[in-house]
């Protein structure tokens, strides 16, 4: 079984971030071996600020230094992959999904059956798009969205993978809090409630997101044995973030917090 290398909100561009995501790389080749058996799954905020030229084609090359020593490599995009982290447009999303997927009109759910484990990307920032919401680091996955994940979920191409995980940047699952509850409409997930409904309705294995820079466990949560926040990996506004590496087969307690 393949092992997950979960990163977020790396922030290329900001202050030093590139050059701690330089030493990651670094590391990552020399602890992760061989490469052929990690998937690292980036959870969005790859770069910091869209409107400003040269980040995005600075997070390609990395990427593709990543992919070149043989490691598989997923992404899914953040509000500041589309704009300066509340300005998304349109035309943004189109130039972020030529870069890092190779195709403007590229769809989500993303699915990647990669050695038995069905990878599911989502794109939290589509239904914001749509509804002309970029102004504000809120997310919504969006109805069309949803639909598609509900029927992803349910064909027979996934029932053949052993394993499901589902990937997105914004953090979904609600904490309740008076706090949350005030900064969730400027921040969260909007249709974290419709998310949940799919996602409880299916099995799924992990639920792996970003956004809140927070690196928190979420275990258990909506029935899922495996949530997880991966916290900013190169350290944006705060402490730098674990890096997990989650094996699917194996015990939960197995899963281990490390710093690369
Ligand atoms: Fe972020
Ligand atoms: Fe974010």
């Amino acid at each position: 079984m393949k092992k997950i290398v979960h990163l977020s909100d790396l922030h290329i561009g900001y202050k030093n971030m590139s050059d701690v995501f330089e030493g990651m790389i670094g590391r990552l080749i020399y602890l992760c071996k061989p490469a052929n058996e990690y998937v690292v799954v980036i959870t969005g905020d790859l770069i910091d600020d869209a409107t400003k030229e040269g980040q995005l084609a600075e997070a390609k090359s990395y990427i593709e230094t990543i992919k070149k020593e043989g490691f598989s490599l997923l992404v899914a995009p953040g509000n500041h992959d589309y704009g300066s982290g509340n300005s998304a447009t349109d035309e943004r999303m189109k130039r972020y999904k030529q870069e890092i997927y190779g195709d403007a009109n590229t769809k989500f759910p993303r699915f990647d059956p990669i050695g038995g484990v069905a990878f599911i990307g989502l794109d939290s920032m589509e239904g914001e798009i749509k509804k002309n919401q970029g102004a504000w680091a809120d997310g919504e996955i969006g109805e069309e969205q949803l639909e598609k994940l509900d029927n992803l979920l349910s064909s027979q191409a996934v029932a053949n993978c052993q394993y499901t995980v589902v990937y997105l940047h914004h953090h979904p699952i609600d904490e309740s809090s008076f706090f949350r509850r005030v900064i969730r409409e400027f921040h969260g997930l909007d249709d974290a409630k419709e998310l949940k409904k799919v996602l409880v309705a299916h099995e799924i294995d992990a639920l792996l997101f970003g956004h809140n820079h927070d690196g928190r466990q979420w275990n258990g949560n909506w029935g899922i044995k495996r949530a997880y926040d991966a916290g900013s990996s190169t350290g944006k506004g705060d402490t730098q973030g674990p890096h997990r590496v989650i094996d699917l087969a194996e015990p939960l307690y197995t899963d281990f917090d490390a710093q690369l």
